[in-house]
């Protein structure tokens, strides 16, 4: 038997990481523009940068640290979930990112039996996760066609149809890859539905301050919710590796079985990144907040380039870092389409395919400058009005 026959089903049967696609595209295109990839532009405060250099040298900072997280940052954390996120009951575990976090939640809260619930589009690591430990009952909810919002009407009947009942429903708000903000009530609404149903709710905020025109991210507390945030994009802490769970310390038994997880997995976030995380807390959300105003340019440059495809081909924008747009209908094949915007025009998107939502691309504003934005968008519009009027021509 070759190596492949003995290879985990679990790891065989989970999709391809689309970032590692779009990485190995991007290597043979000249000067890729790096709308593909969710990331920002910025680098953490300089404070933050700056209290680095002295922490390397502390012994403890080269220890383990507790399982949940430096003590003084869960404290700074449970202030600030207080303070920002009106959660007042939780209980926090600091994770190597939060995709880590939500790894944990999945190993802690599901069995290979139980059937979990997504809204497509959906963020494409969460799907992987579900995947990755063996869950093959993944039950894609729609969204709105026009807004991108998770259905609730349909969440509502499969919840009460389905037995036994889904375990978890997964949500991210502000959406990747929709780009949307759930608006409070809907929020309400879905954690009082998976709250009457017994199944637990996992909201992904990891763009809680990318919020645009007004518009406010809101949290919902219940011992059914758990909350995930993370310092990659809001601090651009993308390589530290920093992110975190909220979860309710009312829930019984919950924060003894996520530390058996978090024991087998990190034992703890690096230390060095928590300190970093820790000093990020002091320049605050205001911080965060004055980067996020940046990209309302960039954002309002891409819907402009991606006009080719008409008004109505347009979503997201609202809140995240995303745009998410419909090709043509003759090019079901988004993946295609992404390859020759890459080659052809020097452009990177996301194929839409890659999180349940074929023949759509996803257009990432938070990776670029605004010098660099102009570029890009200039290089996507060509792209796309080529593609509407002559095709993929070579
Ligand atoms: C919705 C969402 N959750 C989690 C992550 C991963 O965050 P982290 O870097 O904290 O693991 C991303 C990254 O793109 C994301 O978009």
């Amino acid at each position: 038997m070759g190596t492949y026959g003995r290879l985990a089903t679990r790891a065989l049967d989970t999709d391809v990481p689309v970032m590692v696609k779009i990485l190995e595209l991007s290597k043979g295109a000249k000067d890729p523009m790096p709308l593909g990839q969710g990331a920002v532009y910025w680098r953490p405060p300089e404070q933050a940068l700056e209290k680095v250099k002295q922490i390397a040298w502390e012994p403890s900072t080269s220890r383990y640290g507790t399982h949940e997280g430096l003590p003084e940052l869960k404290e700074a954390l449970i202030k600030k979930l207080r303070q920002e996120n009106k959660l007042y009951k939780s209980s926090v575990m600091v994770t190597s990112g939060s995709n880590q976090g939500f790894l944990n939640l999945v190993l802690t809260l599901c069995d290979v039996t139980d059937s979990v619930v997504l809204f497509a589009p959906y963020f494409f690591n969460a799907y992987m996760s579900f995947q990755m430990t063996g869950i093959t009952n993944i039950l894609v909810g729609p969204s709105n066609p026009k807004t991108l919002l998770p259905e609730a009407d349909w969440l509502e009947r499969i919840l009460f149809e389905t037995k036994p009942v889904p375990k978890l429903v997964s949500i991210v708000n502000p959406g990747n890859p929709s780009g949307t903000c759930i608006p409070e009530h809907l929020l309400m609404r879905i954690s009082d539905i998976c709250g009457r149903a017994g199944s637990w709710l996992v909201v992904d905020n990891a763009y809680e301050y990318f919020t645009y025109d007004g518009l406010k991210h809101s949290c919902k507390e219940g011992n059914h919710v758990i909350n995930l945030f993370s310092f990659s994009k809001a601090y651009g802490m993308m390589g530290w590796r920093v992110g975190y769970i909220a979860y309710s310390s009312e829930a019984e038994g919950l924060r003894t079985q996520l530390l058996k997880v978090q024991d087998n997995v990190a034992i703890c976030a690096s230390m060095i990144s928590q300190q970093a995380a820790l000093c990020c807390l002091e320049a605050g959300s205001e911080w965060v907040r004055n980067q996020v105003k940046s990209l309302v340019k960039n954002r309002d440059l891409l819907i402009e380039a991606l006009s080719p495809l008409g008004e109505d081909a347009i979503i997201g924008g609202e809140g995240a870092i995303y745009l998410w747009a419909k090709l043509p209908d003759k090019y079901p094949n988004d993946f295609e389409v992404v390859c020759w915007l890459t080659q052809k025009h020097g452009v990177v998107l996301l194929p839409g395919s890659s999180s349940g939502g074929p023949g759509c691309v996803r257009i990432t504003y938070g990776a670029v400058t605004e010098a660099e934005c102009e570029v890009a968008a200039k290089r996507l519009r060509r792209g796309l009005e080529q593609l509407v009027r002559d095709g993929m021509v070579e």
